[in-house]
This record gives C-alpha cells, structure tokens and sequence, in this order.
C-alpha cells in the first residue's frame, strides 16, 4: 500500500512536469510578438488601385527597429486600408517620396521601383479573356513559379496590372502575337513555345470555360 502512494506521487510529480513544460512553450511564443510594442502583426494588404500588396509591420519594427513615429501619422494612418482609398497611392506618388517612398528610395531602403515582388503578390486565380474570342487563359504560377519570370518581364511593359485590360484592345490578337506583342515577346519559338502551336494550352474551350466558371457547358444555340 505505502508503495503504490509512493509511486502514484512520483508518478502525479512526473505528469505535473509534462503539463506544465508544456502549457510554458505557447506563452513563450506569444510574448515573442506583442502588438502595442510592434503594431499589428497580421500583413496589412491592399486591393486598390491593384490587387495584393502587402505590408508587414514585423519587418519594419521588430527586425529593423523602426518606431511607430517613423511613419504614424507622416506618411500613414493608424487605420488598414485608409491609404488605398485615396487618388494619389501609386507608384508614381512614391517616386516623389510619399508613402513607402518616404524611405524605399534606394538608399534608406531598397528602391520602390526594382524587386516588385517583395511588395506584390502575383494573383493565384488564373486570368480569363473572353474577347475577340471566347476562353483564353493565362496562369501566373506557371510564368513566376515555374518558369521563373519576374514581375517586371511582363508588367508595365507588355501588359498592365489589371485582368482583362488587355482584351480592349483592338489589336489584341494572333496576328499580334505572331508579330512579337503581348505573349508573343516570349513565345516565338526560342525564349517559349511558339504562338502558332498548341494552341489548346492558351485556348481552352467551351468545354474548359464552363469547368472553370463553374457555368458548364452552354448549348450552342
Ligand atoms: C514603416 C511604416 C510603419 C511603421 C514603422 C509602423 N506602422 Fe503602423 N501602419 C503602417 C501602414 C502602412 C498601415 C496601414 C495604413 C493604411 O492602410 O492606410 C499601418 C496601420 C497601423 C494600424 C491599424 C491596423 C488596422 O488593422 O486598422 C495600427 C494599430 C498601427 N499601424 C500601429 C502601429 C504601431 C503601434 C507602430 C509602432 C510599434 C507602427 N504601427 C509602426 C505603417 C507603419
Ligand atoms: C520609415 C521608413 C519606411 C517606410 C515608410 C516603409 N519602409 Fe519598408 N523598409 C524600411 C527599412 C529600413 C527596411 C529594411 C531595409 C531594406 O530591406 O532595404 C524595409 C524593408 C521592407 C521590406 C523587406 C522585407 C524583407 O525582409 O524582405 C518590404 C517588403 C517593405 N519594406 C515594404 C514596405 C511597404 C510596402 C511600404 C509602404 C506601405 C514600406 N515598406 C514603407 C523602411 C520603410
Ligand atoms: C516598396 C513596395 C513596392 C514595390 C517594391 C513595388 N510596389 Fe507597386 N505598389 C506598392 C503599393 C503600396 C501600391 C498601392 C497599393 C495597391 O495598388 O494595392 C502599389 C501599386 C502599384 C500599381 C498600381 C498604381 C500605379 O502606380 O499605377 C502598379 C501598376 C504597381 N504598383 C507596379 C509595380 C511594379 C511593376 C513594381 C516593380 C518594378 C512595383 N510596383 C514595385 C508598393 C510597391
Ligand atoms: C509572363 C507575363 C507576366 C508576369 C511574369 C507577371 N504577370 Fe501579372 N499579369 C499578366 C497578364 C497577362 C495579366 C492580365 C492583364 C490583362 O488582362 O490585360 C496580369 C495581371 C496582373 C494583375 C491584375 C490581376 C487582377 O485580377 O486584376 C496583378 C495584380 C499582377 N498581374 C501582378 C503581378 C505580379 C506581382 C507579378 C510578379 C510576381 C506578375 N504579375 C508577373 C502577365 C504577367
Ligand atoms: C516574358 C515572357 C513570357 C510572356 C510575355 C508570356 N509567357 Fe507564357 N511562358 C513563358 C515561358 C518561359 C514559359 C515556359 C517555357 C515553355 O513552356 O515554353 C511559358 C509557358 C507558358 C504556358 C505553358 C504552361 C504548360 O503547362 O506547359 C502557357 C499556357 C503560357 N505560357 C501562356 C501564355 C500566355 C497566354 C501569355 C500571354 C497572355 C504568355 N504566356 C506570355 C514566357 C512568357
Ligand atoms: C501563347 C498563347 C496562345 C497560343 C499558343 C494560341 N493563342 Fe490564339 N489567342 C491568344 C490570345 C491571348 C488571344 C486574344 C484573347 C482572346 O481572344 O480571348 C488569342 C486570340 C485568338 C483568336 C481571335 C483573334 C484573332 O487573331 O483572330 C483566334 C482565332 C485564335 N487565337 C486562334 C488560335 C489558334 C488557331 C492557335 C493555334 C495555332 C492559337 N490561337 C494559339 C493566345 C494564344
């Protein structure tokens, strides 16, 4: 009898160890990251004038010691999303040193107009042009992911931040293309596969449009 108290102690003394190292470590991560000395920690992203641009307070508080005076109320408000709904949030206003171009100027911080991606998502849905013809798709993640494409190889150059601007335009078709605009710089036959070939990989039909809407197939008449 003594003994079996004896070891349900040690045994109680052992379990108590476990649970208590264990309630420790998720207090310990969040003391790492605290929201009145770092602002907040979730990204700030905006959708306007383009879609996905990110922000990251962590970035520049905790790891680069910037203080919330640096840039509250100078250059942004305390309030996610006040800076997108205003005319002048463009590349171009930080050129003339507002917004992040108060300091990404290429020497307090790296410059606003190279490295587009650290500030610019690629959107994850696919692009869909219904004009002149209907059901032509192009996919980011195979240009940036998989082939290794930066942001500026396309854009502002061949095609605007904006899905479907390019299917106003007049000349937005195969006799383009052939002739080396919009996805024709590249797929020429040399940097990629040329535009007079596989034509279903860009074209993906009645069939592939109501899979990807979601609408199904439409009858023809
Ligand atoms: C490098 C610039 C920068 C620094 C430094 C900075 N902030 Fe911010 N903060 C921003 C930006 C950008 C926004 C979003 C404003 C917008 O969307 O118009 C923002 C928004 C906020 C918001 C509003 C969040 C919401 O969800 O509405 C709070 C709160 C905030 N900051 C607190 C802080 C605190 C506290 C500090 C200092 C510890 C700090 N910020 C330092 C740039 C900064
Ligand atoms: C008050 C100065 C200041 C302002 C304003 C500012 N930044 Fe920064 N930012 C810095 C500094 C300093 C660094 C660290 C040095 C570097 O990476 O060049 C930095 C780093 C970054 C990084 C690099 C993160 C990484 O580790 O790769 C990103 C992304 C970034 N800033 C985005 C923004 C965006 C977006 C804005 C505007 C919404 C902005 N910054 C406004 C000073 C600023
Ligand atoms: C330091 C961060 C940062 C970098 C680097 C950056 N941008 Fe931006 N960009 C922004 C912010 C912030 C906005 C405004 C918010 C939005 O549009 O959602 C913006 C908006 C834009 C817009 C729409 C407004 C306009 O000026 O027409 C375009 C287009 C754009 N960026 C293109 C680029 C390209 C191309 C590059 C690379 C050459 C680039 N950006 C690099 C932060 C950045
Ligand atoms: C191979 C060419 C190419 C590359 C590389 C590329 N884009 Fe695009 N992007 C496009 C095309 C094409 C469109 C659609 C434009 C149209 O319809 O006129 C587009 C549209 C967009 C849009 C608008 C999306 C919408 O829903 O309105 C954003 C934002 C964008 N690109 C951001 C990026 C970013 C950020 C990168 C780099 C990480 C990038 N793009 C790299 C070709 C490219
Ligand atoms: C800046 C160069 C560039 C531009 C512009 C460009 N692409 Fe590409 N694209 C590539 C490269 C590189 C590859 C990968 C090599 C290959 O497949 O030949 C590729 C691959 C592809 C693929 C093949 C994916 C697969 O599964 O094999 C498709 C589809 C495609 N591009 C469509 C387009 C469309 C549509 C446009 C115009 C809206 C376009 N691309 C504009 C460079 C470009
Ligand atoms: C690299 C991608 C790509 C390939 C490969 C491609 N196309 Fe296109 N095609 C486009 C784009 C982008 C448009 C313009 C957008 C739209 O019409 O929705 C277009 C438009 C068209 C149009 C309407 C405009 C015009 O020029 O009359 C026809 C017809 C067409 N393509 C036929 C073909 C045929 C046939 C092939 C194969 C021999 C082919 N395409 C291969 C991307 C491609």
């Amino acid at each position: 009898m003594k003994k079996l108290v004896i070891l349900s102690i040690v045994g109680l003394f052992v379990f108590s160890c476990v649970v208590i190292s264990a309630a420790n470590k998720p207090a310990e991560t969040q003391e790492a990251y605290d929201e009145d000395t770092y602002g907040p920690e979730a990204p700030i992203v905006w959708n306007k004038p383009v879609k996905a641009v990110f922000f990251s307070h962590k970035v520049h508080t905790k790891d680069n010691g910037l203080d919330c005076e640096s840039c509250h109320d100078e250059f942004f408000e305390m309030e996610a999303g006040a800076a997108e709904a205003k005319e002048d949030f463009t590349m171009a206003s930080m050129g003339n040193g507002l917004y992040c171009g108060a300091c990404h100027d290429g020497s307090t911080a790296f410059a606003y107009n190279a490295e587009c991606a650290r500030c610019h998502n690629a959107p994850k849905e696919q692009v869909v042009w219904t004009k002149p013809v209907q059901a032509v798709v192009f996919s980011h993640q195979n240009h940036t992911e998989n082939a290794g494409l930066g942001c500026q190889d396309c854009h502002d150059a061949l095609f605007t931040m904006k899905s479907g601007a390019a299917q106003e335009k007049e000349d937005f078709t195969m006799a383009s293309l052939y002739a080396g605009n919009y996805c024709g710089a590249c797929h020429d036959g040399s940097t990629a596969f040329a535009s007079n070939t596989r034509c279903t990989v860009c074209h993906i039909g009645v069939r592939g449009y109501g899979k990807l809407t979601g609408q199904g197939e439409k009858p023809s008449h």
